[in-house]
Parts: structure tokens; sequence; C-alpha cells
């Protein structure tokens, strides 16, 4: 065993995740290299200005790119600059860019996150061979780089949470090197059942295990992906465990943030969103059914654009009366897997176009380059929110259109996802596999009464903001006791 390490940092609440609250850029035209930072949003940031800016906290997160890297290299320590960070301590890991690309492209988004979706398809894949095994100790070594930053940081008895599949075996590196720390891991992702787990070499499924088990507390979406996790450990640890560890199981439901949502959606910039978004749906009456995903395989784009076919053929009374906004954004485009899926959503999207388009009708209207007032603006046309991934964490979109939208909407919802647990009741429910079954419920949310359809909506809004992101980070903290 390491041995434990002092103190040597002051930090009293830690935040460990693999993609930061800030990105940096370089800008190529601009002979002086200045550097671009773009402040990012979601959960955990606003989560952690729960705590308020008085609070000794550091998040440690990885550089992604050359632009955050060139920022490490200027800042010293790692630590950022706090006028690009809004005040937050941020300390940021050069690590290796081959361990790097290793560890984050060839095992979190190729192995655990296939893993935990079910994403495999496997009559070919997975294959763990050499190559797998040399990218395994890259991700080791990720997780050590972080384990020992974060030992670093910390005072003595401080809380870190550790967020996500990237970071299964940091806890317990952790904990060997500070034996003092309450430490929490946060999985986003589902949890894969038992068999499908097992696809994983015995020793690596029994690795990942272990290493989350060395946090006091394993935190999930939902109760469903924590009972995965149990079961995981019961088949690959033995029976006994986590029962007879120190690990407690915990579910945070991660909710919308309604009050920054509702504000953000009705400024100037989305106004005018509305209006360009309006003007390509054409014909004042017509009704939309929205999707705003990452074009992530898990989403399911590709099946909600052959559901929707279905519809125009099962009920050709909606054709002209209806049309599909569909926001793909790119996603992990280093996979080859991502490129050849973001192809074929274009490519069925304009086959649909071109098969039942009319002149003054484009019944998909499809977009691919990321625009959050523009998905503030479809989040608000919502007649009809479609969510339906193979399986998801949770799917926050499923959460925030209810939240926002302007006269109410119907939702379809999977029932893979995390959300289901919260929203299924006053949702469309989907098995995501099933065309002619989301075909229907489309049918069906597009028909829903008005006085239904708001009822639900003021239901789901209801649900999907009981936990809002500052609330959902103080339950991490207060399950270690801080
Ligand atoms: O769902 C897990 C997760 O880490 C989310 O928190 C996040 O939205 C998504 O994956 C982003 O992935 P990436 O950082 O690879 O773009």
């Amino acid at each position: 065993m390491a041995s434990p390490l002092a103190s040597t940092g002051g930090a009293e609440v830690l935040v460990a995740s693999n993609r930061g609250p800030v990105s940096y850029e370089v800008r190529a035209a601009d002979p002086a290299g200045a550097l671009h930072v773009k402040r990012g949003g979601g959960g955990l940031v606003s989560g952690l200005s729960a705590i308020g800016p008085d609070a000794n906290a550091v998040w440690v997160c990885a550089a992604l790119g050359d632009g955050d890297r060139e920022a490490v290299r200027r800042a010293a320590g790692g630590r950022l600059p706090a006028a690009d960070t809004g005040g937050q301590q941020v300390r940021m890991l050069d690590i290796d860019a081959d361990v790097f690309s290793d560890a984050y492209n060839g095992v979190a988004n190729s192995v655990l996150w296939f893993v935990h979706h079910m994403l495999y398809q496997t009559p070919l894949e997975p294959v763990f061979d050499a190559e797998f095994r040399r990218r395994w100790a890259s991700y080791q070594a990720y997780n050590r780089a972080f384990a020992e930053a974060l030992a670093e940081e910390a005072g003595e008895g401080a809380v870190v949470v550790v967020q996500d599949y990237h970071l299964a075996l940091a806890p317990r590196m952790l904990r060997r090197l500070r034996p003092d720390l309450r430490i929490g891991h946060f999985s986003h992702t589902p949890w894969a059942p038992p068999d499908y787990f097992r696809l994983l070499p015995d020793d690596i499924a029994a690795e990942l295990l272990s290493g989350i088990l060395g946090a006091d507390h394993a935190a999930f979406l939902t109760r469903r992906w924590a009972d995965a996790f149990v079961d995981c450990c019961h088949a690959v640890l033995g029976p006994g465990i986590p029962s007879s560890s120190d690990t407690r199981i915990g579910v945070h439901g991660l909710g919308a943030d309604a009050d920054f949502l509702r504000k953000r959606a009705h400024e100037p910039d989305v106004d005018e969103r509305m209006r360009a978004l309006r003007e390509e749906i054409g014909g004042a009456d017509r009704r939309t059914i929205v999707r705003v995903d990452r074009t992530e395989l898990s989403k399911n784009i590709v099946r909600g654009l052959l559901a929707y076919r279905q519809l125009l053929d099962d009920h050709p009374e909606w054709r002209e009366r209806v049309v599909h906004v569909a926001f793909a954004y790119p996603s992990r485009q280093d996979l080859a897997v991502y490129r050849d899926y973001t192809a074929e959503v274009q490519r069925v999207a304009d086959e649909i176009n071109s098969a039942y388009g009319t002149a003054g009708w484009t019944p998909v209207v499809l977009h691919v380059k990321d625009d959050f007032a523009r998905s503030l603006a479809a989040y608000r046309l919502a007649d009809v929110a479609l969510v339906n991934p193979i399986r998801d964490g949770m799917n926050l979109v499923a959460k925030e259109i209810p939240v926002v939208s302007d006269e109410g909407c119907a939702l379809v919802l999977s029932r893979e996802a995390g959300a289901y647990e919260e929203l299924g009741e006053d949702a469309v429910v989907v098995n995501p596999y099933d065309i002619g079954g989301t075909a229907e419920a489309l049918a069906r949310a597009l028909a829903m009464p008005a006085g239904e359809r708001a009822e639900r909506c003021k239901r789901l809004a209801a649900a999907a903001t009981a936990l809002p992101p500052a609330a959902w980070f103080l339950e991490q903290l207060g399950a270690l006791g801080g």
C-alpha cells in the first residue's frame, strides 16, 4: 500500500471530473497566441456555486485539448486564473496527451460508456486484447494523476466528490494516499446489469468496482442504476459486497435548474431564434415534435426519425401539419463510430424530407451546430418533446423541455432513461427499439387535448425541478457529512 501523504493543500471541498468548468482555444489568427476561454454550464457548475465564494473549494479537471494544455503551461501550478473561472479555484491537469487519449477515447468512451449503455454489437465486439491492456494502463495512470493532485490539494479531513466513469479507480487510489479524506463517487451514466458488465475481463470488472468502493459513498442518478451496481458487486466481488464494505450507496436524482432556464429562455437572443425557427417550421398551426441531443449513440436519434416517418405513413392526416425539429449537436467526433452515426442521422433526415416534403413543408428541420439559445427557442415552441434513448443515466432534456415550453408540451419518453423513474407517470412511455410503438406514442402525444397536455406538463415540470443542481450537489456533500 502507498504510504499516506500529509496534507499540503488546504481545500475543504474538492470536485474531480474529466471535463472542467472552463475550456480554452488557441486563436490561430492571433499572433500573440492569445487564448480564448469558454465557461461551461451544467449541474456541477451551478452546484458548486451553491457553496458560496467563501468556501475553500478546488475543482480538479483534465486538460482536454491543445488550448487547455497551453493554459496549464501558463498557469502557476496548473491553477487557472480566477478571471477565467469566475473566481472558482480550478486546477487543470496536463496529463500526457497520448495517455489522456487512451484513457478518455480508448477506455472511458469506447469501453466503459459502451458497457454501461449496452451499445456493443456483440458478434464482433468488444475485443479485449493486448492493445486494450495497453490502454487500460493509461486509464490507470490518468486516474492516478487525479488521485495525486487531489491528495495534494485537500486539507485534513476534506470532502472530495469524484465524478463519473472516467474516474472509477480514483477513489481507492486516493483513499490509499489520504485515509483521512471523506470521499464520494457519483456516476452520471446508467450502470450495466451483471450479465452485461461481465463482458469486461474479470480482473478489470473487479478493479472498477473496487475502485468505486474506495469511496465512503457511491451515488447514482436513480435507484435502478444503484441496484445494478450492487448486483455487479455481488456477481463479481462476492455476495457480501458492498454490504460488508464501508461504502454506503446513495441516489440523488439531478433535476433541472428552473430559475436559470426560465430566465435565460426569455432573453432577446432566444426570441430572435424563435422567430427564425417559426419561419423554418412554416404554417401558423403546425405542431412541433422537438428533440435536442448531443449526437450520441445512446440517444437513439435515428430510430426517432424512423418513428416519425412511420407516423407520417400510418397517420397521413399529420402530413403538412407537423414538423420534427431535431437538434443533434456534435459529440466525440474523435471516434469513427460517432462520425458514422452523425452521417446516418443526416442521411435519414434528408431521405424523409425528399420522400415526404412539399413546396411549403419541410418535415424534418435538422440542425447540427450547437446553439444553446436556439435549443431554448425549440424548447419553448415544443408541442411534443421526444426523448427516446436506448439507455441514459438521467436525460436532462426530458426535464428541461416541460419547464420551458410556452404552451405546455407532451413528453414521449423512453422507459430506459433515468428520468423515467420520476417522470414516467405523466409521460407517454416508449420502448426505444419499437419504431411502431414510438410512432403511435407520437400520434397520441400530438392528439392529446390541450387541457390534459398542460396539466401533465405542469406535473412534469414540478417533478423535473424537485432536486435542482445546487441542492443535488449539497446532497452529495451532506452524505459525506460535509
Ligand atoms: O453522462 C455522462 C457525461 O459525463 C455527462 O455528464 C456529460 O454530459 C457527457 O457525459 C459529456 O461527455 P463528454 O465530456 O465526453 O463530451
